[in-house]
């Protein structure tokens, strides 16, 4: 049976391209103060990663924002839940998101916080699945250029599940995930297997070796 899901990213790879990104912001917004806003939930557990390898003296802040029903995913139009804390004007404020898909959910709160009067804006992303954008987004600060595939893990989830992998899967499967969700609960607990029993897949579309479904 073909494996459900296979490592896109494993953990050292990710930590080796967060350190990268921190370099970056941490020489680009030198003297500075940035405000760095991360949307919940995605966004957490790189947000984490990230800030304690940014050598500046920074602040965090949080939005949580819910998708207006039927047709809010081809507007990208949002309700925010939770708003920031501090006053953005006259800051420099960079968001801290998890995955850019079609860009909507992002491009609509970024002309939600330009009206707020802050220096600057800018979106760092782990994730850019650029072939899906519909709304262009300008993104300074890219982990990797994700293929065209559903991915859980490292605070990206599967029906709020897999949040807490240190990698990233990506799903070859969806139908059969979406099916049992919770298919993929043998990649929890085996946070070595990157150094060891499931190998990274060479291409994107390929089923990976080692799957819960064949183990
Ligand atoms: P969009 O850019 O407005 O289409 O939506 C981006 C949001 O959708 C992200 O912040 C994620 O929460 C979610 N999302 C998009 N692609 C994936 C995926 O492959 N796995 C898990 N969540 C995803
Ligand atoms: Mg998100």
């Amino acid at each position: 049976m073909a494996a459900i899901a296979s490592i896109l990213y494993t953990e050292e790879e990710i930590q080796l391209r967060v350190r990268e990104l921190a370099s970056d912001i941490t020489r680009d917004y030198a003297g500075q103060s940035p405000v760095l806003v991360s949307i919940l939930k995605g966004g957490v557990v790189f947000l984490a990663d990230l800030i304690q390898q940014v050598d500046l003296p920074l602040r965090l802040d949080f939005m949580s924002i819910s998708s207006y029903g039927a047709g809010a995913q081809a507007t990208g139009v949002v309700r925010i839940i939770k708003d920031l804390d501090q006053d953005i004007g006259g800051e420099h404020v960079l968001i801290v998101e998890d995955i850019i898909d079609t860009g909507l959910t992002l491009s609509y709160l970024l002309s939600a916080l330009w009206a707020r009067g802050p220096a600057s804006i800018e979106v760092c992303a782990l994730l850019d699945k650029a072939v899906r954008r519909i709304a262009p987004l300008d993104i300074r600060y890219r982990g990797f250029d994700c293929p065209d595939q559903f991915v859980v893990g490292y605070g990206l989830d599967h029906q709020e599940r897999y949040r807490n992998l240190p990698f990233i899967l990506g799903v070859h499967d969806q139908a059969g995930l979406a099916a049992d969700p919770d298919s993929l609960r043998s990649f929890l607990g085996r946070h070595s297997a990157p150094r060891g029993g499931i190998a990274r897949p060479e291409g994107a579309a390929e089923a990976g070796p080692a799957s819960p479904t064949q183990a």
